[in-house]
């Protein structure tokens, strides 16, 4: 009797070492994800292994429901049945057994979800079992909560097994296991807090440089949606040219910026309906200089992008562009991207000086200024992704630009200009 204890005892020290070092892993590997999707996937595959139970579901706490993000369950997938609970809530009170752990943070351990000791506040629902044939029996349910206590969502762990790697009998979660998944789901919440800070801190900048955009904006009358499509047209571009997707998410905002510079135009050259003399399109070249010093200095990624974009945005293939007459891939590939992005739309769209093209008039366009205007292969580029550039478009349909003239007028060409005037002016 006493050597099986001693062994048990070995046994235990032996598990208790296997779970810290999955602990110890899972707290690096956690540390490592910046995505929530991916972070509450693999504490799910953790808290299984960990476990050592059938089945899991992970709740992310919005507001005051709990929202299912996912379920894994290795009896039903073997019966080739996937449990579907998209869009599925339940609200944080005390009728269920993943609520009632949200709103008490304590972890519940119960031994069969049928047989609830009397006077339990919540219930469980056996309709989920009854649709797929299964037996839920002992629960083990977590809360996840941040270093300040704030519970950002619910682990719940369905009928452990008495076996090694996922065998045996289905019998009551051990104590120990509880400690160790307590554990694993505060290291979880800690860095689900940090993820979430980080979208924040991106959510907020973003507003922020919308503010900064619409500020000079108000100033322009390239209204309606332009900055969105184009900064979206942008990132496409920038995708299929082979930029990775944190250089494109710095595109995506960086885009935002190219005619902030324009803050500096006076109305009337920038208002003006009708053609600009030739003093006045020296004027409006100015934008992009003047963009380029505001935004030049700074240090972040994206705004430095921004002026790399505001800069050379109205650079041309063939070295006819302003401001220093860049030609071919001297020319930054972003301000290569963002000159076809801004164009397109510019063409698209109307303004106080234009009407908008027919759709098939600026794919014409487009093609026609292949290897002048544009980088012939991000133009080869744009053609191949048709489908989704008019998904673009479709989705953030323009609106009316603010202008006191009703209709827009015909447009002179400007002395000294060679391409579509539209183009000059719009982009
Ligand atoms: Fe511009
Ligand atoms: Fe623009």
């Amino acid at each position: 009797m006493a050597a099986k204890n001693k062994n048990l005892k070995n046994q235990d020290a032996e598990d208790s070492v296997d779970y810290l070092t999955l602990l110890v892993a899972s707290g690096l590997a956690l540390g490592e994800v910046a995505d929530t999707d991916e972070l509450l996937k693999m504490l799910a595959d953790t808290a299984m292994t960990m476990g050592n139970c059938e089945g899991c579901t992970v709740y992310e706490a919005d507001g005051d429901v709990l929202r299912f993000k996912l379920t894994l369950n290795r009896v039903l997938e073997a019966r080739g049945v996937k449990a579907s609970l998209k869009n599925y809530t339940l609200p944080i009170d005390l009728k269920t057994a993943a609520g009632f752990v949200a709103t008490s943070k304590k972890p519940l351990n119960i031994n069969d979800v049928y047989n609830l000791p009397a006077g339990s506040p919540f219930s469980f629902n056996p309709s989920i079992d009854v649709m797929n044939n299964y037996r839920s029996k002992s629960m083990l349910v977590i809360p996840m909560c941040d270093s300040k206590g704030t519970v950002l969502g619910v682990l719940q762990l369905i009928n452990h097994l008495s076996g090694e790697s996922f065998t045996g009998e289905v019998t009551p979660f051990p104590s120990r296991v509880e400690g160790y998944l307590k554990a694993l789901s505060s290291q979880c919440g800690v860095v689900l807090r940090n993820i979430k800070m980080a979208d924040e801190i991106k959510q907020s900048r973003i507003e922020t440089v919308k503010k900064f955009v619409k500020a000079s904006e108000y100033h322009d009358t390239d209204t309606g949606g332009h900055i969105e499509r184009m900064s979206r047209y942008s990132v496409l571009l920038y995708r299929e040219l082979g930029f990775d997707e944190a250089s494109c998410e710095v595109m995506r905002l960086a885009a935002m910026l190219h005619d902030v510079g324009k803050i500096s135009t006076p109305d009337a050259v920038l208002k003006k309906p009708g053609r600009l003399t030739p003093d006045e399109f020296e004027i409006m070249k100015l934008h992009t200089v003047k963009g380029y010093e505001v935004l030049r200095d700074a240090d972040s990624p994206f705004l430095q992008m921004g002026a790399t974009i505001a800069y050379t945005h109205h650079e041309k293939w063939d070295g006819s562009g302003y401001p220093r007459g860049l030609k071919g891939t001297d020319i930054p590939a972003e301000g290569r991207v963002v000159a076809l992005a801004d164009v397109f739309d510019a063409l698209c769209s109307r303004r106080v000086y234009k009407d908008a093209w027919p759709i098939d008039k600026v794919f014409d366009e487009i093609r026609n200024c292949s290897g002048s205007h544009f980088d012939p292969q991000i133009v080869e580029i744009f053609f191949d992704n048709l489908d989704e550039v008019l998904e673009i478009k479709t989705q953030f349909p323009a609106t009316q630009p603010t202008t006191e003239t009703s209709k827009p007028k015909p447009v002179e060409t400007a002395q000294g200009e060679e391409e579509p005037k539209e183009i000059k002016r719009a982009s």
